[in-house]
């Protein structure tokens, strides 16, 4: 049955706290899922025909939790975020107005590498000349990308000089609307190389999309208050925590990589090359020779902290994984998105969430106590703790500094008999005030 989707918010309090079953009915709510839809949440099943289309050699599945963000406004338009866990730093970016995004247009690069080109400089002019033909030949390949607006859209070629000696590389600019693109930048790069190859009377080696989507950008931007943050020295600490990333690569690769815990989670989610994305993303990163935070962090004029984050986006909605694997077209439906180019925006915005809360917890408390409990609550549910228990035995482990499941067994056990001493103390006053 379809439920239709209600207009509600993503700020949805303590959502955490829920049952597996309240979480699963407010997103069927927020996104009209049918219930076929919430049971293949539930079991995760991927049926064994789609596992055969995804990979080759498919001997099983691999399951793994798919959780929910809530809290997301962006563009003032509301979010649940699949497999994201950062939601406290979305409710603090959501008081403030939420995330503002923007974005290029959906191009991918294709590259055609020519070898032994007798002069470069010649085939270079030869190619550029016959621009217009080659871009025909690539758009025959993909008449429906054309027909949507997309297709290759311009060539440029560059001379290389490499360890094996000179090289004239042409680089396809292809607009690839809703889908990631590998497979069409991929035919189309193959099906211009014969003519790259009369043209240049150079060999074709490589025919292939980069990875290196610089010229598909998303970005986001969102304000935090300093009183949200816990003053405003944690302010002045993350700034110090981006300025050291800033200025080292050591740390910037780990800076790099809370975003990315972020943005890969959300590919998967939605059936999206993951890596694809870290690859794009790292050598975004270092496009200037310079490896460089994704994300940057200031102060603003009222001393709250401001965060923007830029990178590649390489995400499509349709083709791919994302058509295949019935979670990933389910995690697009939680997220109500209509383009890639809005999936993308809303990955940045996930990217800088979670950057932001790694700095507030490094900054702020320190990452083991920030991690020690989300780990103690794991302990506390695995010991058999269940709603506000996991809290309350969770807590208590973390204060005393032993997270262990033997500890977190006698906890629940003194908690699960002093609750039951209680309810037998108030018995008996039940009993007078109600005597049969
Ligand atoms: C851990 O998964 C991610 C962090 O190391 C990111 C960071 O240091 O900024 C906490």
């Amino acid at each position: 049955m379809e439920v239709k989707s209600v207009e509600r918010g993503s700020n949805i309090g303590s959502f955490y706290k829920l049952s597996t079953e309240e979480r699963l009915r407010i997103v069927q709510e927020f996104s009209g899922l049918s219930d076929e839809e919430v049971q293949t949440l539930k079991t995760g099943a991927l049926p064994g025909p789609s596992a055969q289309r995804m990979i080759e050699n498919v001997v099983g599945v691999l399951p793994i939790p798919l959780g929910i963000a809530v809290n997301f406004l962006v563009n003032d338009k509301d979010y649940l975020i699949p497999m994201a866990i950062e939601d406290h730093a979305a409710k603090m970016a959501r008081a403030k107005g939420g995330f503002r995004t923007s974005s290029t247009e959906p191009i991918m690069i294709g590259q055609v590498q020519l070898v032994k080109c007798p002069s470069p400089r010649d085939a270079e002019n030869a190619i550029l000349s016959s621009k217009q033909e080659i871009l025909n030949k690539a758009n025959q390949q993909d008449p429906t990308l054309v027909s949507k607006g997309g297709g290759a859209k311009d060539l440029r070629v560059r001379i290389l000089p490499s360890l094996t000696g000179t090289m004239v590389i042409s680089e396809l600019l292809v607009d690839c609307r809703d889908a990631m693109g590998a497979n069409v930048v991929n035919t189309m790069a193959e099906a211009i190389a014969p003519i790259l190859e009369k043209l240049s009377g150079g060999s074709a080696n490589l025919r292939i999309i980069s990875n290196l989507a610089d010229k598909r950008i998303a970005r986001a931007t969102a304000h935090f208050s300093k009183d949200d943050l816990g003053g405003g020295e944690v302010v002045d600490r993350i700034v110090q925590a981006y300025a050291f990333a800033a200025a080292d690569p050591y740390r910037c690769a780990t800076h790099n990589k809370g975003v990315m815990n972020g943005v890969t989670a959300f590919c998967l989610a939605t059936g999206n090359d993951t890596r694809a994305i870290e690859a794009g993303a790292h050598a975004y990163a270092a496009r200037t020779g310079h490896y460089s935070p994704l994300t940057r962090w200031s102060k603003d004029e009222n001393g709250d902290l401001e965060g923007f984050i830029e990178i590649p986006a390489a995400v499509g909605i349709v083709g791919g994984i994302t058509s295949v694997h019935p979670a990933a077209r389910i995690s697009l439906k939680i997220l109500r998105v209509k383009t890639a180019k809005e999936l993308g925006e809303v990955m940045a915005a996930v990217g800088l969430a979670q950057n932001l809360a790694a700095l507030r917890a490094l900054a702020a408390e320190g990452i083991q106590r920030g991690h020690m409990s989300l780990h103690a609550r794991n302990i506390a549910a695995m010991a058999g703790a269940e709603g506000d228990m996991i809290d309350t035995v969770a807590l208590a482990m973390v204060n005393e500094k032993k997270v262990r499941l033997d500890r977190a067994k006698e906890l629940l056990t003194e908690l699960v008999s002093s609750k039951s001493r209680n309810a037998s103390h108030k018995e008996p006053r039940q009993a007078k005030k109600h005597p049969n």
